[in-house]
């Protein structure tokens, strides 16, 4: 049997004690209460004060601006849609691209190419403003000496079949592998139109890889002077997140392939490097071959300033603006 001690001391019946702390705890909610104006509020609330603040006044922004090199500009709503448009678009495993409603136009390269190159089969395609470019560039290329073994072997890509691209290189050459070198579906350039791959086609049939050596050294350094860059280059793997790929072409237009060739920049760093220029600040200008380009940035699509005249493209960056190129002589 267990038995119980009981403890020495003064006895204090339950009664009493609880009644004064019901009583303490009436006291303290009617304190608390008529502090707080009796305003039918719980105690735990604070009393409501009036708002004076006034809301925070949004300065609208002037319509009109002349940039201090003397481009009169207007502020434009662009829409949402532009930010992920254009030939600057940065498109990568982090940063999908969004296809648009409708398949974009597409320019058939079997039958826009000149004769200087090969072209894989009819079902390659590239973004209309890619073609001209690229036709330029490889036409140079062989009237420079180069042979005429180009093979363009692949453009724009759906994201079914860049998948379809994932698995089989999984199957085939292993996961890791897979991942250096094919991109997520919904990741690739390709599905933008502007990535072309190069491939070598010799006169006997056989083919063979493109990595850019030998006489194809003259496009890999060539290239940007057409508008296109080596997108994936050894050393910004942590970066692009994609190994070295000197056959994966990427259209950005001339200023800007010819900066980031200048600044060593893979794309990843470019879109960054271009929020250091933006409308009020510095602006960015490019001197190449080309002509003088003056370029800005704009944060967003709603407030861009666009100049009234003259020849100029806009492009969104894919992550949160817009990235306005102008011609200047
Ligand atoms: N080979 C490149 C990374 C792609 O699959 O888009
Ligand atoms: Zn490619």
């Amino acid at each position: 049997m267990r038995k119980y001690r009981r403890r020495r001391g003064v006895y204090i019946h339950p009664v009493p004690v609880v009644l004064a702390l019901l009583a303490g705890a009436a006291a303290a909610i009617l304190c608390l209460r008529l502090l707080g104006g009796g305003g039918g509020t719980s105690p735990e609330e604070p009393p409501e004060l009036p708002d004076d603040t006034p809301p925070p006044v949004r300065e609208e922004l002037p319509e009109h601006r002349t940039t201090p090199s003397g481009i009169a500009c207007t502020r434009t709503n662009l829409g949402e849609e532009a930010i992920h448009t254009g030939e600057l678009i940065l498109v990568n495993n982090q940063i999908f691209y969004r296809f648009p409603e409708e398949e974009p136009p597409l320019a058939s390269v079997y039958e826009e190419k000149n004769d200087s190159y090969y072209v894989r089969d009819m079902e390659v395609y590239l973004s209309p403003v890619a073609m001209g470019p690229l036709n330029e560039m490889l036409e140079d290329f062989v009237e420079q000496g180069g042979s005429r073994t180009i093979n363009v072997v692949a453009g724009y890509r759906t994201e079914a079949y860049q998948q379809h691209l994932f698995d089989q290189s999984a199957q085939r050459s292993g996961q890791d592998h897979a991942e250096r070198y094919v991109a997520q579906p919904g990741g690739s350039e390709h599905h933008t139109g502007l990535a072309a791959d190069l491939s070598i086609l010799y006169r006997d049939g056989s083919s063979g890889d493109y990595d850019g050596s030998g006489e194809y050294a003259w496009i890999n350094s060539n290239c940007p002077n057409y508008g296109w860059v080596v997108r994936y280059e050894a050393g910004k793997e942590a970066l692009t997140g994609i190994w070295d790929e000197p056959w994966h072409f990427r259209y950005v237009g001339i200023p800007h392939a010819v900066q980031m060739a200048g600044e060593g920049l893979c794309m990843e760093e470019y879109i960054e490097y271009l929020k250091g220029f933006p409308f009020d600040g510095e602006h960015l200008v490019v001197e190449c071959g080309a002509g003088t380009y003056e370029i800005w940035y704009a944060e967003g699509a709603e407030n861009v300033y666009l100049p009234d005249q003259g020849e100029y493209t806009v492009s969104g960056n894919n992550v949160d603006g817009v990235i306005v190129t102008v011609r200047t002589a």
